[in-house]
């Protein structure tokens, strides 16, 4: 799946910080030949990552992060929260391009395995304000592919937030309406096979094992980061949806021998439904990343309040609780939720120590819950 075929490469050493083949002759179906800036795989992104190599066996990547995201205190939020608790925060929202997110760490893998098959066109799905299909358009842009977006539901009237980056990335939008966007996108795949194109089907939320193993390799990225500092953490707190990110940071801390607790907060699933997802995937994203190695998931569905992408209080008093202590923001339908589940825990008594609040992007979003993050916090 990862060989080079597709390519005559040369492996050319770079300083310190990126190990990259230069490719010397490349298939002449691939997109990639005709790209002058894409003239090589990296292998590996950056001086972090160094010994990422002995820990698994890498896929090649197309860069489309700038690695390391950083990794701080929130001294101000986590004084706000008065208890014995230390919150430090994983910047995953500076993913770099496309106003970043968790999905760039799956895309670089998923765009690289689509340029190695040759493909003209990503194909995805997910809910209209969906961050995953925002990156994805921004991915395929730079990468010179076509974009394909199915998303869930009706065109809206006023677009906002990720819809109007969509489009600004040049993706074509196919609306399901209250037909299976699954059926819809089986159905654009398909027709534009008969147009003679080369479609590569990217499920939603990029989460294959291919796509979650851009997680395993962001725990190591962070666990260096940690050592670095001399630190570590108690937890690390995280959303989950699709359960590429869960299966990924359960591999990455797994091969690392680490001790603490993994908290992922559900945004849309009940914790069996979640259970049955992300365990498959956690065992694919292992096996492809030759590991046996897993860290146990404690996973949470009680902070799913009104549903999928409803703002109550609770997420609405995460955001105003972090944007006013620090200046920094989280989405209303993921992180803020997250967020709220972290403060929960927190109060609970459940979390203690130093704790991790993993951002995962989807920033873009607040614009179009104009309405809903208006409250007495304003
Ligand atoms: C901002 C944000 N955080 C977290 C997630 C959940 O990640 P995963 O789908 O890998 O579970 C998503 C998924 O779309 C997201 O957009």
């Amino acid at each position: 799946m990862f060989s080079k075929s597709a390519y005559k490469v040369r492996k050319k050493r770079m300083p310190k910080s990126l190990i990259v083949y230069e490719i010397i002759e490349p298939d002449k179906h691939a997109p990639l030949a005709r790209e002058k800036h894409l003239c090589y795989i990296c292998l590996h992104l950056s001086g972090c990552q160094e010994s990422m190599n002995e820990a698994f066996r890498l896929p090649p990547l197309f860069q489309l992060t700038q690695l390391p995201t950083p990794l701080h205190p929130l001294p101000r939020f986590s004084r706000r929260l008065g208890k014995d608790v230390e919150v430090w925060i994983k910047r995953d929202d500076l993913t770099a391009r496309g106003l970043g997110g968790n999905k760039m760490r799956k895309l670089e893998l998923l765009v690289a395995d689509a340029l190695a098959q040759g493909a003209s066109d990503l194909v995805t799905t997910g809910a209209a304000q969906s961050n995953h299909c925002r990156q994805t358009a921004a991915a395929a842009a730079f990468a010179g592919l076509g974009c394909h977006l199915v998303l869930r539901g009706e065109p809206e009237e006023r677009p906002g937030g990720n819809l109007i980056l969509d489009r600004l990335f040049g993706a074509r939008l196919h609306w399901s309406g209250s037909s299976d966007a699954t059926m819809l996108m089986e159905q654009v795949l398909a027709e534009l096979r008969e147009q003679g194109r080369r479609p590569y089907a990217i499920p939603l939320g990029g989460s294959t094992p291919l796509g979650a193993a851009g997680y395993a390799f962001a725990w190591r990225e962070m666990a260096q980061q940690a050592e670095k500092l001399g630190m570590e953490f108690n937890a690390v707190v995280f959303a989950t949806s699709s359960g590429g990110t869960q299966a990924g940071l359960s591999v990455g801390a797994g091969e690392a021998g680490w001790t603490g607790e993994l908290h992922g907060i559900s945004v849309d699933h009940k914790v069996p439904h979640l259970a049955e997802v992300t365990e498959a995937l956690t065992q694919a994203t292992a096996a492809l990343l030759e590991t046996a190695r897993q860290h146990p998931v404690i996973m949470h569905d009680a902070y799913l309040g009104e549903g999928y992408g409803m703002v109550g209080e609770a997420e609405r008093e995460a955001i105003f609780s972090l944007a006013r202590s620090e200046g920094l923001l989280v989405d209303p339908v993921y992180t803020g939720r997250a967020l709220a589940g972290l403060i929960d825990l927190v109060r609970l008594g459940a979390l203690k120590g130093r704790v991790l609040f993993w951002h995962t992007g989807g920033v873009p979003a607040l614009f179009a819950y104009e309405k809903e993050i208006q409250s007495s916090h304003l």
